[in-house]
């Protein structure tokens, strides 16, 4: 089992960011592989997933952008996610420009990856807008650096938000349009292919958390307002003003799931309040229903500082040691290289291109 995942070290970590992947990827550094079971951890071999977790740093120059904030924004997202719980002495984090397999193998899968699967990516459409033809070709093959990143090394799970699980599937297609045209044979005659699919790993809940300005944009880095979103260093005031500013209905809460339907913001309230407890919605509206925003702001409040308290402390201590940060991401580049070499070795062969 090895679980790979990325994220834009643009702007700061937010609650969907948080919520929507990086909390899973800090459970999967315990998750135990595939092939272990209770039998293989009474006999002392259960095998823990091997965890990759990257800075997409390539991905963050297909817009428009600012080179100092770039450099800056990479150290602090190393620092937040070491702060949300990512161990580098169990996963291996880097930034993907200390890793150039990522754009070598971009430029192969460019040969496989066809336009018109670019062109039916909601991400492309959404940041394009109707101005396609002033984008960055970057910001078209996209999609593909993300398919790079992932089949580089045979990742088997990849955990991310609801938004990014049509780049998964597009990544699937392209591993299996490259494993179908140029998967060598092996010794028995049989086709040996070069990349795994991908399975995406998408939470149940709070796989896509919204705008807490509107129930029907996700909350995002570039909403313009910041009052959209809790940042994961926003102090406990900003953090209980936020949400106590919060766009909602002024009906009470209900006491059942089916009561939520046709409003979003109270939805995305109690979905916030349940992912950051643990419990369904169900269970959460079961104690809250009836009750009116002016309770279940603050409750909801006092349990995202709490909550952001402990990783804000640790976010700001991390920063305090940039060289750390750095040494960090320069060790997790040079594992990820080791890993990464063999597969990319095979796809240069798999299409006939000669290398020394
Ligand atoms: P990015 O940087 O936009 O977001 C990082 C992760 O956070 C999730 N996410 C959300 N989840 C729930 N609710 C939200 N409002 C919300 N906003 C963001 C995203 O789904 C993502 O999992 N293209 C990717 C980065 C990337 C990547 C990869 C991911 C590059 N290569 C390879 C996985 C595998 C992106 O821009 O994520």
């Amino acid at each position: 089992m090895r679980v790979v995942s990325g994220i834009q070290p643009t702007g700061n970590l937010h609650l969907g960011n948080y919520l929507g992947a990086i909390r899973n990827w800090v459970r999967m550094q315990d998750e135990v592989g595939e092939g272990s079971g209770a039998q293989a951890a009474e006999a002392g071999s259960a095998q823990k997933a091997q965890c990759l977790f990257f800075l997409a740093d390539l991905h963050a120059i297909s817009q428009p952008h600012d080179p100092a904030q770039l450099r800056k924004g990479t150290l602090e997202m190393a620092a937040a996610l070491v702060a949300c719980g990512i161990d580098p002495a169990r996963s291996i984090l880097f930034n993907q420009a200390q890793v150039p397999q990522h754009a070598e193998l971009q430029w192969l899968l460019n040969g496989t990856a066809r336009m018109g699967w670019l062109n039916r990516m909601t991400q492309w459409k959404d940041k394009a807008g109707k101005n396609r033809e002033g984008q960055s070709v970057a910001l078209f093959a996209y999609p593909v650096l993300q398919a790079a990143d992932v089949l580089l090394y045979q990742a088997t799970h990849v955990p991310v938000g609801e938004d990014q699980k049509q780049h998964l599937e597009l990544a699937r297609d392209i591993a299996q349009k490259f494993n179908n045209d140029f998967a060598p044979k092996d010794a028995k005659g049989n086709d040996a292919p070069v990349f795994t699919l991908p399975e995406p790993i998408v939470p149940p809940a709070a796989a896509r958390i919204m705008s807490l300005r509107d129930g029907s944009a996700k909350m995002s880095k570039s909403d313009p307002s910041d009052m959209s979103r809790v940042n994961l260093a926003d102090d406990p005031d900003t953090v209980m003003k936020k949400v106590k500013k919060a766009k909602t209905d002024p009906e009470p809460l209900p006491g059942e799931e089916a009561g939520l339907v046709g409003r979003p913001e109270a939805l995305n309230l109690v979905t916030i309040y349940a992912a950051l407890s643990d419990r369904s919605v169900g269970e959460v509206l079961g104690e809250h229903g009836g009750a009116g925003f002016g309770a279940f702001k603050p409750a909801l409040g006092e349990l995202l500082v709490e909550t952001l308290r402990p990783i804000s402390r640790r976010f700001t201590q991390l920063l305090e040691d940039q060289e750390a940060l750095g040494a960090i991401l320069a060790q997790g580049a040079a594992e990820a290289r080791g890993i990464a070499a063999p597969t990319l070795a095979s796809a240069y062969a798999a299409l006939g291109l000669v290398r020394a």
